[in-house]
């Protein structure tokens, strides 16, 4: 509520220093505009629903109630759904952590994902490899330096990236989608060094380009910058799952530290 009334307050402040109007005025607007919680299934705004400014997502007003247990999502999740009964045919955290795993390989592996990423509520989405590092659920990806997306990241850290099998055929679906924070690490840290030697298949560039490993890292931290997208949320769907008795869709969440 505390976020809603100042902002108001602000855009009403706005209105008063560009039109002149009074503090009378500014006080009635106030009292109008009450933005309730709304549902994250929400969807088409009323004739007269105040302008929404470029920039101001939904958030920034109202609260968004993200727990709607109705959701398909939720279904596939947790809730009756086919055969299953509510809370029946879920893997344990730990389980879904190595079938995340196998989806992305691993250490030395990696995936061609798709990134997303938003900046002034305008997604952007780009396709470049990731390697998951299993044991902190971490992704690591190179970047040319200078990219639109890299800037996206800089100003507004929270991303999405989906990895998905080819269609091969009904009943043999594999993807996995990751929510999480990125930053951006240059070659000056150590971290970068680490990441190349530990995590990231940096060796293939070496082959292709017939240099020492060594060189290949030396050129890869002066040229790119790494991306570091901490995960909070996995889900995987795997039809592979259902065999084992267990729903498609599974989701690995980050516990609060
Ligand atoms: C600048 C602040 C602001 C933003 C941004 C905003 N709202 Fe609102 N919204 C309001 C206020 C204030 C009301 C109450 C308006 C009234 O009843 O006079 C409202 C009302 C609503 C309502 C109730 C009926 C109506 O007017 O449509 C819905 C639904 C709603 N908002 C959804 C959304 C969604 C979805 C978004 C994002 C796309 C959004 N709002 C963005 C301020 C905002």
């Amino acid at each position: 509520m505390k976020k809603i009334f100042f902002t108001t307050f602000i855009f009403s402040l706005a209105t008063a220093l560009m039109f002149g109007s009074s503090a009378g005025a500014v006080e009635k607007q106030t009292e109008k505009a009450e933005a309730q919680q709304i549902d994250a299934a929400a969807i088409g705004l009323s004739a007269n629903h105040p302008e929404i400014p470029q920039g101001v997502t939904c958030n920034d007003c109202h609260e968004v109630k993200l727990d709607a247990a109705t959701t398909a999502t939720q279904a596939w999740l947790n809730g009756a759904y086919l055969k299953y009964a509510a809370g029946q045919g879920i893997m344990p955290q730990e389980q879904i952590k190595v079938e995340i795993e196998k989806v992305m390989g691993g250490k030395k592996q990696k995936r061609t994902c798709v990134l997303g990423t938003s900046l002034n509520n305008v997604p952007l989405t780009t396709t470049a490899d990731f390697a998951f590092d299993p044991a902190t659920m971490t992704i690591y990806g190179l970047h040319e330096k200078g990219t639109t997306k890299l800037f996206h990241i800089q100003q507004n850290p929270k991303v999405s990236l989906n990895w998905h099998e080819d269609f091969k055929s009904w009943g043999t679906v594999l993807c996995a989608q990751f929510i999480g924070t990125a930053e951006l690490i240059d070659g000056t840290k150590p971290e970068f060094e680490k990441v190349l030697v530990d995590i990231y298949p940096y060796e293939e560039l070496a082959t292709a380009m017939k240099i020492e490993p060594q060189q290949a890292r030396e050129m890869v931290k002066k040229g790119m910058l790494l991306s570091k997208i901490t995960c909070n949320q996995i889900t995987v769907n795997s039809s592979a799952f259902e065999k084992g008795g267990m729903r498609k869709y599974q989701r690995w969440e980050q516990t609060e530290k």
